[in-house]
């Protein structure tokens, strides 16, 4: 692609940088359980990393394998979930991992379409596990990927019109090999360095390719509509 550079730099500091969250593996393996991918991409929609963590080693101490939930009591996993909110994801939870034991026998889909196909599994999720557990060239894009893909072009198209356009230069930055680790790092980047706020320019491993660093306001992006 024409946006090599980016995804090197990136990996580069991500190889040195990434944080050790206990659903990764180390930087350049591929060996992610797919699992424990899932389950935290599950838990992060809407919830924050540091809230997810002792979850996360609650549900994968108890309930190591997809099997293993399978096999759970509804209202154990009810209850093992108080807390992190937005329950209708606890029961898409259990209701994925009853069809990928029940109908897949305990190997989750490695394509993003058959992955899309499982019960609470939509476009974010589906490209996240593809790429982090299958290490499939998927595009990943969260809200933070979304400002971090916003200000390396600098876009000026305001949200949510600019979606289209963020996924675009998000797929084109995308590399054939380690997209996982990619989205995984852009994710980190835009959690740590390239914030809402206050961005940390001055450490960003992706400054010398960053159009909005360029600009008087790097933090002006992604731009929003005026409420
Ligand atoms: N947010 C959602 N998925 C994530 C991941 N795999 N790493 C860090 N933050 C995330």
């Amino acid at each position: 692609g024409t946006h090599t550079k980016i995804a090197s730099d990136l990996l580069a500091h991500y190889d040195v940088h990434a944080r050790r969250l206990p659903w990764r593996a180390p930087p350049g393996s591929n060996a992610a359980d797919p699992y424990r991918v899932w389950l935290s991409e599950v838990m992060l929609q809407q919830t924050t990393v540091a809230a997810v963590i002792p979850y996360f080693h609650a549900f994968t101490d108890r309930w190591p394998t997809v099997d293993a939930l399978a096999g759970a009591q509804d209202a154990d996993v009810m209850a093992a979930w108080a807390g992190l909110g937005y329950y209708a994801r606890a029961r898409n939870l259990l209701a994925c991992a009853r069809a990928v034991a029940g109908d897949l026998g305990g190997a989750f889909p490695a394509s993003e379409e058959r992955l899309r196909a499982l019960p609470g599994i939509g476009d974010y999720t589906a490209a996240a596990v593809a790429a982090i557990a299958f290490g499939q060239r998927a595009v990943v894009v969260d809200a933070n990927v979304e400002r971090v893909v916003a200000r390396l072009f600098a876009i000026e198209t305001p949200l949510p019109a600019a979606r289209p356009e963020i996924r675009a230069a998000a797929d084109r930055i995308t590399p054939d090999s380690r997209a996982g680790d990619f989205a995984q790092a852009m994710m980190d980047l835009g959690a740590t360095i390239c914030t809402p706020r206050n961005p940390a320019c001055g450490i960003c491993p992706l400054r010398d390719d960053c159009a909005a660093f360029r600009t008087a306001d790097p933090a002006a992006f992604p731009v929003r509509l005026a409420k």
